[in-house]
């Protein structure tokens, strides 16, 4: 069986054009394949203090090849300047390659059903509204049902997934295809780098993890869950510089 045979797809998710892709160098930097469009995007707070939207800034050129950096130590983010070689900072990849569902937590509502693995949690922070997603989906109305959505669909890591209990179908669209370099003023930090619109990640050995609609790759190097996001960037206050 060819390697491609194995790649899984998460359900509700669409894979992206298969000429996009992210390959992770060993020790080294994300290898972009095709072109996906690459913008900062910054987390917004409304007046609660509460994370609540993204705002687009600054795009970055990408073309089929482009190194984006993953050890956090780049001289010319987002982009690789070998400086891996040199960093003391290990990239060994540890995450898991299983399904992001198959060690996460239901929570069931009157309406929705919330999926959710913390182990992916990128601490964006949208899912702290309201009474916390976790309270609001168990509420009845659409006032709560609404506001569920709403945060699960700005987890940039698919950490929180809602599920509709009548059809049993993931309750979100596929996004589009695009690269974003996460900034989080409220965390005094910058972020992971948000993949959207299933786009495979391929493991340094050649394995593929599982395709997802919404996923966040570490660009700080403290993550615990290589590739992968784990929210250390807010712990270490990374920053950018962009
Ligand atoms: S960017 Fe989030 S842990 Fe590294």
């Amino acid at each position: 069986m060819e390697r491609r045979d194995a790649v899984q797809v998460q359900q509700g998710s669409v894979e992206a054009d298969p000429a996009v892709s992210v390959v992770i160098l060993k020790d080294g930097p994300y290898l972009i394949r095709g072109a996906p469009p690459l913008h900062t995007q910054t987390i917004e707070r409304n007046e609660q203090g509460q994370s609540w939207q993204f705002r687009q800034g600054r795009q970055f050129a990408v073309k089929d090849g482009t190194r984006l950096c993953r050890c956090g130590h780049s001289q010319n983010k987002p982009y690789c300047d070998g400086s891996h070689a040199r960093a003391d900072v290990d990239l060994t990849e540890t995450a898991t390659f299983e399904p992001m569902l198959d060690s996460a937590q239901e929570i069931d509502g009157p309406r929705y059903a919330l999926t959710d693995n913390e182990r992916y949690c990128a601490f964006a922070r949208f899912c702290d509204n309201g009474e916390g997603i976790w309270n609001e989906v168990r509420q009845p109305g659409e006032q709560h049902a609404r506001l569920t959505m709403y945060m699960a669909h700005h987890c940039p890591s698919g950490r929180l997934l809602v599920w509709d209990r009548a059809t049993g179908e993931l309750a979100e669209e596929p996004s589009p295809v695009s690269l974003s370099l996460i900034e989080d003023p409220g965390a005094g930090a910058s972020g992971p780098l948000v993949l959207r619109g299933g786009i495979r990640v391929e493991s340094a050995s050649g394995e593929s993890y599982e395709i997802r609609n919404r996923q966040t790759l570490c660009r700080c190097g403290a993550s615990s869950n290589k590739p992968f996001c784990d929210g250390s960037h807010a712990t270490i206050r990374f920053q950018d510089g962009l």
